[in-house]
């Protein structure tokens, strides 16, 4: 139960006893007083020890409404009336990140907006010298043995959504890597990094593609630091952003990629417009998808401003979950699901991945770890049967399902109303509410 359904139960309780001893009293007073002709001290003892009973039941009846998850509709019955249509409660105004609830919902969830500035290791702090030496590096060709590859070869950053639109990404000499290319657009609040979360930091992560040899095929670590020494023009910049003299070190030269990346943040999104106060940033189908997306539990694992467990707003065991979650052979064939078991164990039967966040998912297909779905809608419905269990169809006939687990004999009936198709377009459109305007408005150029 909401904060406020049980402050509004609590007052309903108060006013109801209030008036319990008024009418007690007065039946004292007038009624029974005259005609056993009590003293009036004797009154006052009668009308208490009469409505004692009435204070017991009452405590009682709020315990109970305080332990059984009393029904947000009963409460909302005695909820003050909001003049709102949409029913908001804005917190907060003047914090840097805004905050909205939406009310009606079974449990309160918070939505916030993504910071401007990505967090960075005390060690590694983002200054202007850094980030322009990491931009640098990050589309410089000399980082893969052929010259042929930067990182923006496989995350565009300048003309796309900072990733290739590739199922899986091309390497030196063609080779077609297994796994898709994420977008590095808000990379920098993730707090694992890779589908399976194999890196800790954005600077760990930026030493793997160089060495890869389905990437940029690199030999050793110690040929890239000599690739970006090989450049005289490099010297300057490496000393402005770490100080004269200084060897030039993988260390520094993936310091800078990563402050590079912690300055590629997308908070202008609809979706951030409006939990900044913009009411009309979202359209009605979106504010419907919204609140699906809460309802259904897709929050449960893509939670908090970057739509992540696996973000620097949550603590770090949220991050990897079972995907698939729930059984759907045919979803598990179609889509190859079985063939990478992410941050399993080699040869487990069930696969663990991150979870990714969902900023820009409309402009980054295509979709999944193996990148074997194109369509965003197919995805929402993959993600509602394979990860909450949910039926996805227009007949509503049985809403719930069952789900049996063997190792802990235990029988769970999970409500599962079916998601309608206008449920799923509803959800698609909200997640379009998390492009980013900038990156929108390339990709409406033509560029992307
Ligand atoms: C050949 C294509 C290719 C190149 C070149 C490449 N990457 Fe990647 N990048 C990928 C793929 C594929 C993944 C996902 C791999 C996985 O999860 O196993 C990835 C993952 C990442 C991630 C993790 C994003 C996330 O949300 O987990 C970051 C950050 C990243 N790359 C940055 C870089 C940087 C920096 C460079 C250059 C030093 C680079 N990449 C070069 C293909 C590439
Ligand atoms: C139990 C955790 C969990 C829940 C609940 C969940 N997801 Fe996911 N989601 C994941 C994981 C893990 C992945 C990565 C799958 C992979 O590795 O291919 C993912 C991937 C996605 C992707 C693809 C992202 C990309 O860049 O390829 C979308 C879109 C998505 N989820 C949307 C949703 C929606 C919408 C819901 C609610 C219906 C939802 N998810 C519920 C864990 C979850």
């Amino acid at each position: 139960m909401g904060q406020a359904g049980l402050v509004s139960f609590m007052n309903v309780g108060i006013v109801m006893l209030i008036i319990g001893f008024s009418v007690l009293f007065l039946m004292v007073r007038f009624e029974l007083g005259p005609a056993s002709g009590l003293s009036p001290v004797r009154k006052w003892i009668m009308t208490l020890a009469l409505g004692s009973g009435m204070v017991a039941f009452s405590i009682k009846l709020m315990i109970i409404a305080t332990l059984v998850n009393f029904p947000a509709q009963t409460i909302r019955l005695f909820a003050a009336q909001q003049t709102d249509p949409l029913q908001l409660e804005r917190e907060a105004p003047n914090a840097e990140t805004p905050i909205v609830r939406l009310p009606g919902l079974q449990k309160a969830y918070v939505w916030r907006t993504l910071p401007e500035t990505a967090p960075a290791p005390k060690w590694n702090p983002t200054t202007p010298e850094k980030v322009v030496l990491g931009e640098r590096l990050f589309h410089d060709t000399a980082l893969s043995i052929d010259r042929t590859l930067s990182c923006s070869s496989c995350h565009d950053v300048r003309n796309g959504a900072g990733e290739d639109h590739r199922p899986g990404s091309l390497g030196v000499g063609g080779q077609v890597g297994s796994r898709n290319a994420p977008t590095v657009w808000n990379s920098g609040f993730q707090s694992v990094l890779f589908w399976d979360g194999r890196a800790a930091s954005l600077e760990d992560q930026a030493a793997g593609p160089p060495v890869n040899p389905a990437e940029m095929g690199m030999p050793s670590l110690e040929a890239v630091e000599q690739r970006v020494n090989e450049n005289p023009a490099y010297r300057d910049a490496f000393a402005r952003a770490f100080g004269a003299d200084q060897p030039i070190t993988i260390r520094q030269i993936t310091a800078a990629i990563a402050a590079y990346e912690r300055t590629l943040n997308t908070s202008d999104t609809p979706y951030d417009r409006f939990v900044r106060g913009d009411r009309q940033a979202l359209s009605a189908a979106q504010l419907r998808g919204m609140a699906l997306f809460q309802s259904v539990g897709c929050i449960l694992c893509h939670s908090g401003p970057n739509f992540s467990a696996a973000s620097v707003f949550d603590p770090p065991p949220a991050a990897l979950r079972l995907f698939p979650a729930f059984d759907a052979p045919h979803y598990v064939k179609r889509y190859q699901l079985d063939k990478d078991v992410g941050a399993n164990t080699p040869g487990s039967k069930q696969a663990v991945w991150r979870v990714p966040s969902l900023r820009n998912v409309a402009l980054t297909a295509p979709y999944l770890h193996n990148g074997s779905v194109d369509n965003l809608h197919e995805v929402v419905r993959i993600m509602a049967t394979l990860q909450r269990g949910k039926r996805v169809s227009n007949d509503a006939a049985d809403n719930a399902t069952l789900v049996w687990s063997s190792r802990d004999r235990t029988l769970a009936r999970i409500e599962a109303a079916p998601l309608s198709d206008r449920d799923v377009d509803d959800i698609v459109e909200f997640l379009k509410a998390l492009s980013s305007d900038r990156l929108l408005a390339r990709s409406q150029a033509g560029v992307l």
